[in-house]
């Protein structure tokens, strides 16, 4: 780390897209990368991979007193944190150590806790959610895989658990989804409510990336299929990228110097507004009652 250096935290770094936008950073001039981690070994291991240049801090975003405690003891200015740390429970209703269920706990409230907490840190700085063509119902890719779209309720019925899906498996589908349309709604309301010179918000659409861990609570069989035969199907498919192609938008967004002004948008791995949008998610009331209703369960506020 140098005294030029610019930091960036990116959480769940230890495999899939968090590793490779870890990994595309470091090859970047004067990025410190910070890798925000539950598994301190596995992000030692990442660490070592990377050549040194990357540092591990605990960070369990499944117990808001970790997230909580991880805000309280950073020091200094930060340039970018990336949102990434993420689940797709299929395998029955789990919670977080708040009580929360384990999805929206892991995917939304603790990206938005991490994100306010650090947010007077981030002066000039810009935060990246990973967002998800999941969370379109009209999306046909992922209807394809038995997707329905997110079901945005209210934050404290998904907090709770609700969930109108026949199985595991679809309500599992169901909250990944809601929990993928909150990281793009609290993204774009933040955008609405910091100016994008002070804190810029952007939601980066990677694609479906095959073979990552995500599909680690789904059956064997299913698993198989997403780290083998999927992964040389999915080129066919339409939106699908891989990790190192969608971190290299990661990696643009966290960069580019004209992007700053586009606070807000949702990208596609290929660096274009993503056509991936449900229209739904445009009306400016949603996001406004997602970041409200989070910040209500979170019992703080956006600093002055
Ligand atoms: N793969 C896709 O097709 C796809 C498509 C759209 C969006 N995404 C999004 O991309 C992001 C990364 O997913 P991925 O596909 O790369 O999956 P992945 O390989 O399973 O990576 C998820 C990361 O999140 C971490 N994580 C999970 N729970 C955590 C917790 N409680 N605290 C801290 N870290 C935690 C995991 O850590 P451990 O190693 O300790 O488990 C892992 O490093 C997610 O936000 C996902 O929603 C993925």
């Amino acid at each position: 780390m140098t005294a030029r250096s610019k930091t960036t935290i990116v959480t769940g770094a230890t495999q899939g897209l968090g590793r490779a936008i870890a990994r595309t950073l470091t090859t970047l001039p004067d990025q410190h990368v910070v890798l925000a981690v539950r598994d301190v070994g596995r992000g030692a291991e990442v660490a070592r991979e990377l050549g040194g240049r990357a540092e591990v801090r605990r960070l369990d975003c499944a117990s808001l007193t970790d997230v909580r405690r991880f805000v309280a003891e950073w020091q200094g200015p930060l340039h970018g944190l990336v949102n990434n740390a993420g689940v797709q429970q299929v395998a029955g209703t789990r919670l977080s150590a708040d009580g929360f269920e384990e999805t929206i706990a892991v995917n939304h409230v603790a990206a938005t806790a991490l994100t306010v907490g650090l947010l007077p840190r981030l002066e000039g700085g810009r935060v990246v959610f990973i967002g998800s063509g999941t969370h379109n119902p009209e999306n046909r890719t992922a209807t394809i895989f038995g997707f329905r779209g997110a079901r945005f309720t209210s934050i404290e019925a998904l907090a709770r658990g609700d969930a109108d899906g026949p199985s595991d498996r679809q309500r599992g589908f169901d909250r990944y989804a809601t929990s993928k349309l909150l990281n793009m709604l609290t993204a774009m309301e933040l955008a609405r409510r910091v100016p994008a010179e002070r804190t810029a918000f952007f939601t980066l659409d990677p694609g479906l990336m095959a073979g990552t861990g995500l599909a680690r609570t789904a059956p064997a069989p299913v698993r198989l299929l997403w780290s083998t035969a999927l992964r040389w199907i999915s080129p066919l498919l339409p939106d699908t990228s891989t990790p190192e192609r969608s971190a290299a938008a990661a990696a643009w967004l966290l960069d580019d110097p004209d992007v700053v002004a586009r606070s807000g948008e949702v990208f596609d791995f290929e660096r274009k507004p993503s056509r991936r949008v449900w229209p739904a998610a445009r009306d400016p009331e949603l996001s406004r009652r997602a970041l409200d209703e989070t910040l209500a369960l979170l019992g703080t506020s956006l600093p002055a």
